[in-house]
């Protein structure tokens, strides 16, 4: 019988290079400041502090540095490297996450640079993996020797330096010219299976010939599913090509591994990933109203708001009880006007087709507040970095209103990019080449019933190097106004340079407070991101300056270290939040990432992107999506779409979860809801599967009956003392609690 298995799988990739290498993780040296001479291998670091690579330089004794930063190592480099090594021509330096530029150099000469200008703003930030290779030859290279490597960084905003877990010297061997490519999306199949084509890439003229290597395991039992062998050649231009079916035999992720035998050489290649898994049940064709239960929006501005609901098209809207001044357009559901007169007014919702009517209650709040619930969105930022254009804002935010604003996704954001280099002669500011038409985008954006955000930053520049808003703030508020704009992310890139070294707490307000006065001078509703890494425990007073939002962490990655040190660190945030002002753990790593114009599959499995969104939802956090919208595959769709999950980040009491219980192997969340029931964050932090129980007489259980499994939409089963989960490897299993 021929074995199907089905897998869920998001990528998570691992290359596992079986040469030899020699560690840099431990033993570098650490100094603030910048001086030609840290570069040079007579030069005495012996007074310099020793500093942990697994983490940033903000961590490591120097909180909100932005600026440049040197780091030293003494490394013998063996040549029984070489001797190891099938190809011997080159040697490979991995550093970790560099943030932002660096230069790198081996016993005082310059062998790499990230960057462009190191020490000039204006390179754009960028972090990533960095890996440089020379050649073995290289007399900069002193083999069985000490040698100095020191790597010069500079980093403006967030997080600085080098950090990460996978720092080494290696020689640059047959695999390093060799990627398993597992960029391809799962197939859903109607035979209850998973389809995928693979390929095995190289860049090399060398010709591989060898075996791959397909394994299925189950992570919970570690029982191979299924395992299968095949001739694999390749070269330059000509890619092998694997394509395989599983099965889909239970709602979870099974681990697929690639491992590729090269026959000359003897080595071997090894990449993993996971398979993605559904559990967002299919949406009724009957009609559904979702979203939110409230909205603010302030007297005499503009108001725009979309009807979120789902059903069979087409749907016809209507609206009881609108206050004056608001009309709706009864085909797509867009509710436009203004309200002069505040007041909480109560308005009955309906929705309906050839299938079905349903109704909603929703109270509009016309007072001083906005963004009573979070902001749903997408931002440009962690897809396409610096590389955001006006097609793409436009493809993302058809997609937005094609696919997802039914279940509330109402932010279209261009983060960093979208600036000109030099203001017009009177000071206005304007868009780079990349944006033709601001006004114009903005008024498409709006069209489809959705709003436009856009970024600056209170310093002369961005983090990116366009023009910040420094002195023009009242300028650029305007500016933003008269072409629409809703939403503000305002970052804190070289405000530094204007402001005294190690700002107190009224130096980090103070540009916030300024670019509020100048927002509140605009006739229109702009929600107000505040970007500043969280510094100065921003949680405690971003409302007070006027922050619908503020970021608490540093700028987040794709993986699972970054997540999650992010998300379980909230806690102390968490209380804060409050309708109208909500903590920004920052933006979502699911889907297609990138930061710049090639992107790549998330490297979340999918079980630590149910965790993301579940986390980030208990958190009350904004939720914006950073992937490209043009291309969300069937699993990215179905996590972005859950109706019940979304209804607790977005639920009217804005609480914020609080952490109920920790230990090495898993926490639990607990947040409030408006209806006095419980949303329940069980979360496995291991990388085994886990069952976890909680006594239904805990206090957080206890008076309540009926337990519902919000991503699967149903009520579990519980019978016993306890409520007990099978948890994935960095999974989680989201409950609500009713009485
Ligand atoms: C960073 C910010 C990122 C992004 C970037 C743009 O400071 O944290 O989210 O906005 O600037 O350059």
């Amino acid at each position: 019988m021929r074995k199907i298995l089905v897998l869920i799988f998001l990528a998570v990739g691992f290359l596992r290079a079986s040469a030899q290498d020699v560690s840099l993780n431990k033993g570098w040296k650490l100094a603030v400041g910048d001086s030609a001479q840290w570069a040079s291998p007579t030069f005495n670091d012996q007074h310099w502090a020793s500093v942990n690579v697994s983490q940033s330089w903000e961590q490591e004794g120097h909180p909100g540095y932005d600026g440049f930063g040197w780091y030293r190592i003494h490394v013998v480099i063996p040549s029984s490297l070489k001797e190891k090594a099938y190809v011997k021509d080159s040697l490979r330096i991995n550093l970790g996450t560099v943030d932002d530029n660096d230069e790198v150099y081996l016993n005082g000469k310059l062998i790499g640079r990230f960057g462009g200008k190191t020490g000039d703003i204006k390179t754009g930030s960028f972090y990533g993996p960095r890996t440089y290779t020379i050649a073995a030859n290289n007399p900069a290279i002193l083999w069985d020797k000490e040698n100095i490597l020191a790597v010069r960084i500079f980093d403006t905003g967030g997080d600085g330096g080098i950090y990460g877990s996978n720092f080494n010297i290696a020689m640059a061997d047959v695999m390093d010219h060799v990627s398993i490519n597992t960029e391809a999306d799962f197939d859903y199949g109607d035979r209850n299976s998973l389809n995928k084509s693979i390929k095995l890439l190289t860049t090399s003229q060398y010709s591989y010939q060898g075996k791959l290597a397909f394994k299925v395991t189950d992570p919970e039992t570690n029982a191979v599913l299924y395992e299968k062998t095949n001739d694999a050649a390749f070269t330059s231009g000509k890619p092998f090509t694997y394509t395989f079916e599983i099965a889909r035999l239970e709602k979870k992720s099974y681990t697929i591994t690639y491992t590729f035998t090269d026959q000359k050489s003897g080595k071997e290649l090894v990449r993993t990933e996971t398979t993605p898994y559904i559990l967002t049940p299919y949406p009724s064709a009957k009609p559904k109203i979702n979203g939110a239960d409230v909205f603010g929006a302030r007297a005499g501005n503009p108001f725009l708001y979309l009807i979120p609901a789902t059903g069979k098209k087409p749907l016809v809207y209507k609206a009881a009880g609108l206050p004056d001044g608001l009309k709706l357009d009864a085909a797509t559901g867009i509710i436009t006007g203004a309200v002069a007169q505040k007041g909480s007014y109560s308005v009955t919702l309906t929705v309906s087709n050839r299938l079905g009517v349903k109704t909603k209650n929703f109270t509009i709040v016309i007072g001083d507040n906005i963004g009573l619930t979070p902001a749903l969105g997408w931002n440009s930022w962690n897809a396409w970095g610096l590389s955001v254009d006006d097609k793409k804002v436009r493809i993302s935010a058809k997609a937005m209103a094609d696919r997802l604003s039914a279940h509330g996704w109402a932010y279209v954001n261009i983060d960093d990019g979208w600036e000109a280099e030099q203001r017009q002669a009177d000071g206005k500011i304007t868009a780079n080449s990349k944006f033709p038409d601001m006004k114009e985008l903005t008024d498409y954006v709006h069209g489809l019933g959705l709003r436009m955000g856009i970024y600056s930053s209170p310093g002369p520049r961005t983090c990116g190097g366009f023009l910040g808003s420094w002195q023009h703030e009242e300028q650029d508020a305007q500016t933003y106004g008269d072409w629409g704009i809703d939403y503000l992310k305002y970052d804190w890139c070289s405000y530094s340079e204007v402001t005294p070294a190690n700002p107190d707490l009224p130096a980090l307000k103070k540009p916030y407070q300024v670019m509020r006065g100048a927002l509140d001078k605009i006739n229109r509703d702009i929600m107000f991101s505040l970007c500043q890494y969280g510094w100065g425990d921003v949680w405690q007073w971003g409302a007070e300056v006027g922050g619908n939002s503020w970021r608490t962490t540093g700028d987040i990655q794709d993986t699972w270290r970054s997540l999650s040190s992010i998300g379980f660190n909230q806690d102390k945030a968490s209380p804060f939040a409050q309708p109208g002002h909500f903590n920004d753990p920052d933006m979502l790593v699911v889907g297609k990432v990138g930061w710049g114009p090639s992107l790549h599959n998330t490297r979340l499995t999918f079980d630590e992107q149910y965790t993301h969104i579940s986390l980030w939802s208990l958190l009350s956090s904004p939720l914006l999506i950073g992937c490209d919208m043009g291309h969300l595959d069937k699993f990215t769709l179905n996590l972005l779409t859950n109706d019940e999950v979304l209804a607790i980040d977005q639920d009217a009491l804005g609480k914020g979860a609080a952490r109920y219980i920790k230990n090495d192997r898993y926490q639990i969340w607990v947040k409030e809801l408006k209806d006095g029931s419980k949303a329940i964050g069980i979360f496995n932090l291991s990388d085994k599967y886990q069952t976890i129980s909680l006594d239904k007489n805990d206090p957080a259980l206890k008076g309540f009956t009926k337990f519902r499994d919000v991503w699967q939409q149903k009520f579990i089963v519980a019978t016993g003392k306890a409520f007990s989960t099978k948890v994935a490897p960095h999974g989680v299993t989201l409950i609500r609690v009713e009485k």
